[in-house]
């Protein structure tokens, strides 16, 4: 069953029917200022941290779901309803809800009249505005009753969750003209506050919580909305809220726009106060102003559109495939930008309280945005890279106000570095900037140790040949990229996070087959890297390394069937064939078949085949089998989870691409495509009361086939999913990839596949490539032209010349 469709042409979904299996939901912004919306104009906004500086109040898996948002209630006669049917919940004559790239449009008619909002963050604006147009499409005048809706939240939303003894004190408002601000512990540490405004006079206010609901309403019901009169409420302490009291009339047939900003502002110290107690609100009023018109909105949202057309004009597929298309043109590089934005912070999933950003999370995340904005891109990895230690090792996470390595979330994870060299090299590869391995980049943010970010490449490599294990394997630490693999912690204390609880290292043996695949994988794009920059002898060392790896893992990595997954504290194996549960995983297989380990010998073929046989299942690969039943206590937290779910043989979207990757190396084009099918969001919109989340984006997860529900996905839009699938698809079976010297034409498709057009624009030129197959093969380029010549290799040479280059590719 669908709840609506894509729009391709207008790059939207539109969702039909409110009572969606889940909030479907977007993001606006993409800088400084954020929101989250729902299909019914629930979430939030933040202003670049979503912990420290909340502007509004959320209120999480609550009952009914999805409650507290940006609402606006219309008093018409004695109904009352909301344009996102949402919080009122009032029948509609029609409802829709456009999400699109970085706005949302929610129209809600009711008895004639219609009332379409628009929810955006301009570029380069530190507020949402909100346009809503109330149209009259009947033959009589009509008046109604506006009143707006948003709650402030306390700045800190962790403590605004459960620090009420000072909470309930605190809240301070002013409201000027139609501007409600909020100024909460302003006049102590704070030099920001935050505004709900509104382009024309109004007609009455509110701000304090309980006058405008009622102690005992629900959102559904304010008092003064059922009593169509403002109390001009103004809030001490309790909860402040911001609503605007409006009285609109219209003639038959016309229509008004009324435009409200909801914004943050951020005064120097000497200029915080207008007068005494009274906060300075210049540059509220210039943001205001630059939107007191829809025109003026109207333009903004253009420049938005814009800015999009051009980010998703540096790659675009014309494949005929039009559920491929539509995640490669549209979804799957906006879904990208987004997790760049956020990492694992903020959705409806993660609480924006508990995580900041992932060292190895946004390492990954960069390898699906790198060609969209690689200046931002440069930035995050020196940010990143500042926070590693001097041995090579990293905080888990940092967080993105301060930039600062978050210790409380724990470190000790022996894949994080190396997923730096992925980062580092990708933006090398797409944008011919060496320079940034000159930058001097600090250890944990002291500039007194800082090196060039040459030199932090190094240590990440040293990072793993200085700690092996007992069989020369690469030591797991406190986990590998499964943080749920915790082969060191033999937790027994259900009040410990798995994540931050005593890690034994001492005369542990535990040792991950993922790194040394994830080792030898990068390890390469190291040594590469090495030879690209003249340094000839430490790429000779860093080779001696690897080759040793790949010996190792043969040696002590392969399982007879299928690669190891590890060796646990005792040194004993984990994902073999002799283990009762957990015979086989997913992540050890991925990156060994990427590095293509013994595939002479035919050990990637057997793995891949086991991979196949043991872990595919309708839904997808899950991560592995047959799944725990109990808890093992030298295990951690996957056997934590109920089967089926999570890391406990759950479809774990993020590490699909991994086995796609492997079979694309190993030339099965067939299979890499099937896999991808399986988890790609738009080939599951007919599934979507199964699938429950966004038919657009990707899920973390996927209930496998062990689980209660399988099929049924959670944690969308946050996940390394979207990266490793634009990363797979793009590079990997369409086969359009850049390198230090060109752009990288090696294809591994379906055997039936025909043609395709690519058109991609890199390093300053624009290739126009179309791949035709007429001997019908999954791989194998038998020629390329360049603007009609023949080229000798499959490397299409660079040009930087800001022109169109044609370029023909024949598979045989
Ligand atoms: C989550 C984490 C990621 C981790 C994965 C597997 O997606 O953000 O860092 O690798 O789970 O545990
Ligand atoms: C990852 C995993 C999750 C685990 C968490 C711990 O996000 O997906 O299962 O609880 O890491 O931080």
């Amino acid at each position: 069953m669908k709840f609506g469709h894509f729009d391709d042409a207008g790059r939207e979904y539109v969702i039909t029917n409110p009572r969606t299996p889940w909030p479907w939901i977007n993001y606006l912004g993409n800088e400084d200022f954020f929101s989250l919306i729902s299909n019914t104009a629930g979430g939030y906004s933040f202003y670049k941290d979503a912990k420290f500086r909340r502007i509004t109040r959320y209120r999480y898996n609550n009952v009914p779901m999805d409650s507290g948002g940006r609402y606006f209630y219309i008093k018409d006669g004695d109904t009352v309803w909301s344009p996102g049917w949402k919080p009122c919940k009032t029948d509609l004559d029609s409802y829709e809800c456009r999400h699109g790239m970085n706005y949302t449009r929610i129209t809600g008619e009711k008895d004639g009249i219609k009332a379409e909002t628009l929810f955006f963050v301009p570029l380069k604006t530190w507020a949402e505005v909100q346009k809503l147009t109330l149209t009259n499409n009947t033959s009589k005048t009509r008046k109604l009753k506006i009143f707006s809706f948003a709650e402030w939240c306390l700045w800190n939303a962790a403590t605004d969750m459960e620090n009420f003894q000072r909470n309930f004190s605190t809240g301070e408002v002013e409201t000027e003209g139609s501007v409600i601000y909020h100024k909460t512990e302003y006049k102590e540490r704070r030099n920001h506050y935050a505004y709900y405004s509104v382009n024309v006079p109004i007609s009455g206010f509110d701000t304090d919580r309980e006058t405008f609901f009622g102690l005992y309403n629900g959102f559904d019901e304010p008092r003064v909305v059922l009593e169509g009169r403002a109390r001009n409420s103004e809030a001490h302490g309790w909860s402040p809220i911001a609503s605007h009291y409006l009285e609109v009339e219209l003639k038959p047939g016309e229509s008004e726009d009324l435009v409200f900003v909801l914004g943050y502002v951020e005064n120097i110290q000497e200029g915080k106060w207008e007068s005494k107690n009274i906060i300075n609100k210049k540059k509220a009023k210039e943001t205001i102003a630059r939107f007191d018109t829809a025109p003026k909105v109207d333009a903004a949202l253009e420049d938005l559109r814009n800015y999009w057309d051009n980010l998703l004009s540096i790659f675009t597929i014309d494949s005929g495939e039009k559920k491929l298309d539509r995640m490669v043109n549209i979804w799957n590089q906006y879904q990208c930008m987004i997790t760049f934005c956020f990492s694992r912070s903020a959705s409806f999933f993660e609480s924006g309280i508990g995580r900041g950003m992932g060292f190895r999370d946004s390492n990954q995340d960069l390898i699906g945005f790198v060609h969209q904005i690689p200046d931002r891109a440069r930035e995050r990895i020196i940010d990143i890279a500042s926070t590693q230690f001097p041995d090579g090792g990293c905080y888990h996470q940092y967080q993105p106000l301060n930039k600062r390595g978050n210790n409380d979330i724990g470190g000790g994870f022996n894949d994080d570095p190396m997923w730096l060299i992925l980062g580092t090299t990708s933006y090398i590869k797409e944008t011919g900037d060496f320079s940034i391995l000159d930058e001097q980049v600090p250890f944990d943010n002291d500039m007194s140790v800082a090196r060039s970010l040459f030199d932090h490449l190094t240590v990440s490599f040293d990072h793993v040949i200085n700690n092996l294990g007992p069989h020369g394997l690469p030591l797991i630490g406190r986990a590998d990229w499964n943080d749920c693999l915790n082969l060191n912690c033999f937790s027994e204390d259900p009040d410990e996070s798995f994540q931050t609880t005593e890690n034994k290292t001492e005369g542990s043996r535990a040792e991950s087959v993922m790194i040394a695949g994830l080792f030898v994988v990068y390890g390469r794009d190291y040594i590469e890297l090495c030879r690209k920059t003249g340094r000839q002898d430490e790429a000779e060392r860093a080779s001696r390394h690897v080759n040793e790896m790949i010996v190792t893992i043969k040696k002590h990595g392969w399982d007879g069937g299928w690669f190891l997954r590890a060796y646990d504290f005792f040194g004993n194996k984990v994902g073999s064939k002799d283990n009762e549960e957990g015979k086989i995983f997913i992540e050890s297989n991925g990156w060994c078949t990427m590095a293509g380990i013994g595939s002479d010998e035919g050990l990637c073929k057997k793995a891949l085949d086991a991979v196949k046989e043991r872990l595919d299942c309708s839904h997808g690969i899950v991560l592995n089998n047959p799944a725990f039943t109990k808890y093992y206590i030298e295990y951690g937290e996957i056997s934590s989870y109920p089967v089926g779910y999570k890391e406990n043989a759950g479809v774990f979207c993020h590490n699909n691409p991994w086995i796609m990757i492997g079979e694309t190396v190993a030339g099965n084009g067939g299979r890499a495509w099937k896999y991808y099918r399986k988890i790609c969001p738009s080939y599951l919109e007919d599934i979507s009361e199964l699938h429950k989340t966004e038919p657009y984006v990707y899920s973390q997860m996927i209930a496998g086939k062990d689980a209660f529900n399988p099929g049924e996905a959670k944690n969308s839009w946050l996940t390394g999913t979207a990266a490793w699938n634009f990363y797979a698809v793009t590079q990997y079976i369409l086969g359009i990839r850049p390198g230090y010297d060109g752009l990288i034409i090696d294809p591994c498709i379906p055997e039936d596949w025909k043609s395709y057009r690519v058109t991609r624009k890199f390093r300053g030129s624009i290739y126009h490539i179309e791949v035709t197959n007429p001997a019908s093969v999954s791989k194998g380029v038998k020629e390329v032209s360049v603007d009609g010549e023949i080229i000798k290799s499959n490397v299409v040479p660079l040009f930087e010349d800001g022109e169109n280059h044609t370029v023909k590719v024949i598979l045989g």
